[in-house]
């Protein structure tokens, strides 16, 4: 295995350069959408690959930039990382030689500080950047840091960096958050599987990409257990194996294809899609008024009930697991754009996540930004393509769903951010039925 080359991938991916979608709108999907593995799953196993030397395999991981992004942050550390073929990663990380993660790894992709809670407990130290905020919030790490701090290691921050010590091993201890942090509760997990110990962390986060990564941990021997809904305790172990896993499906890709028959009036059915997965988010999609049917790992969407003008507004808050995801927010409000009458959404989790409505606007949704956790969105609004801008992953995948189900055309600058986090999407719509065209920034379009 030593001289597989990678599949199609050079060592070291070259920077994103800027894209644009063209997309003409107005058509309604049909046909059949698989389901990725989720980017949110796969980042943390991943990096919790680095508590063993031994090698460990992950399948069904999404070809997305975050994940080739992890790949070389690890590779630079000295990890090796193969992939030998689409959709398999096989990470190593007996020889970590450099216990640092750098700003550039922190500035492309926040979940580089999922390597602290693993380098920490397995190497006693580690020095790694501060992620910093990005478009939807200010986006603190402080309580990760607390988090090791409750564990017994020492971090001191210096010019946008963490430099953390473990003196002798992390001790299991209780670790309480003030509010729910998805990867905080990781990197706590991560960290307490190697400490001296038991460890308790509450109230811990539900997602399913959580359980999804105790469940490796197991497999790789580690004594971590769900003990309640909001509770994970963990015994710490001396040293951990490798390991095979099958990532998850991406419940937030399989959202926002939900979405995008439902705004074309379209017919589609979702494979590998995890309808358990995604309850809150289904609860609200029948009660605007969209046809759903969960099967064992598919979900049949109708959209015609918007042919006739059949979708109702209604009232959504994002909340952590079960709740409706923050990351479905923005897929969501346009679904509500579609809606007759006028829906209230109070984003609860980050403080800068409606501000991406102002590009939806400009494509002639009615929206209202209250304040920075509250919007009213009107409908039904014909939207029409416009030119708009989008500013992170969510944001622009919704933008590409408004794209479809507007009259005209509509050109999407900064496409490449998409790509951080869905496989193929452009690929995946036109296999709907979908008109787009993808180009780098600054080329002509090509008319067919
Ligand atoms: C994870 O981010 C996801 N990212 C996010 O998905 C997702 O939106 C978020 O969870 C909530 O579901 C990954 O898994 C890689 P949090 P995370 O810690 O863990 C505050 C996407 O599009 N907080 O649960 O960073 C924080 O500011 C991304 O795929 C602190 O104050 O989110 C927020 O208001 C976007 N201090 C709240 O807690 C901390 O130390 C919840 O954030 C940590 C968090």
């Amino acid at each position: 295995m030593a001289d597989a080359k990678p599949f199609y991938w050079e060592d070291r991916p070259e920077p994103v350069a800027p894209e644009v979608f063209t997309i003409e709108g107005g058509r309604p999907l049909s046909g059949t959408v698989p389901i990725s593995g989720a980017k949110n799953a796969a980042l943390k196993l991943m990096a919790a690959a680095t508590l063993t030397g031994e090698r460990c395999r992950f399948t069904n991981v999404p070809e997305i930039e975050d994940v080739r992004v992890m790949a070389e942050t690890l590779r630079d550390l000295g990890v090796v990382v193969d992939h030998p073929e689409p959709n398999v990663y096989e990470v190593a990380s007996g020889d970590v030689e450099w216990l640092f993660v750098p700003l550039e790894a922190a500035a492309k992709m926040r979940a580089s500080f999922m390597l602290l809670g693993p380098l920490l407990s397995r190497f006693g130290r580690v020095i790694i950047s501060n992620p910093g905020g990005d478009r939807i919030g200010r986006r603190p790490v402080d309580l990760h840091v607390d988090a090791m701090r409750a564990m017994g290691a020492q971090i001191d921050y210096r010019n946008g960096y963490f430099f953390a010590t473990a003196p002798g091993r992390l001790r299991g201890s209780e670790v309480r958050f003030p509010t729910v942090t998805v990867m905080g509760t990781e990197n706590a997990i991560l960290a307490a599987t190697l400490a001296e110990g038991h460890s308790v962390i509450r109230p811990a986060a539900r997602e399913p990409e959580t359980d999804d990564l105790i469940a490796f941990l197991r497999k790789m021997g580690a004594d971590v257990e769900r003990t309640y809904a909001d509770t994970i305790e963990v015994n710490g172990k001396r040293r951990l194996r490798g390991a095979e896993h099958a990532v998850i499906p991406d419940r937030i890709e399989a959202g926002t294809f939900v979405v995008a028959a439902a705004v074309t009036g379209g017919t589609v059915r979702l494979e590998r899609a995890p309808c358990d997965h995604l309850g809150a988010f289904l609860e609200i999609a029948e009660r605007v008024g969209v046809g759903i049917t969960c099967g064992t790992d598919t979900i049949d969407v109708d959209g015609t009930p918007l042919l006739d003008g059949g979708y109702r507004a209604a009232d959504v808050e994002t909340a952590p697991y079960p709740g409706l995801a923050t990351d479905l927010q923005p897929p969501t409000g346009v679904l509500l754009s579609q809606a007759t009458g006028t829906s209230n959404v109070h984003e609860t989790i980050f403080e800068d996540r409606l501000e991406w409505l102002g590009e939806l606007r400009k494509m002639g949704a009615d929206v209202r930004l209250i304040d920075e956790h509250h919007a009213a969105i009107a409908g039904p609004s014909r939207l029409s393509g416009a030119e708009v801008e989008i500013g992170d992953l969510r944001a622009g995948a919704s933008l590409m769903l408004a794209a479809l189900a507007a009259t005209g055309t509509t050109t999407i600058h900064g496409a490449h951010h998409v790509h951080r986090g869905y496989e193929n999407i452009q690929r995946k719509f036109q296999d709907l039925g979908a008109r787009i065209e993808r180009r780098a920034e600054g080329t002509p379009v090509t008319t067919s």
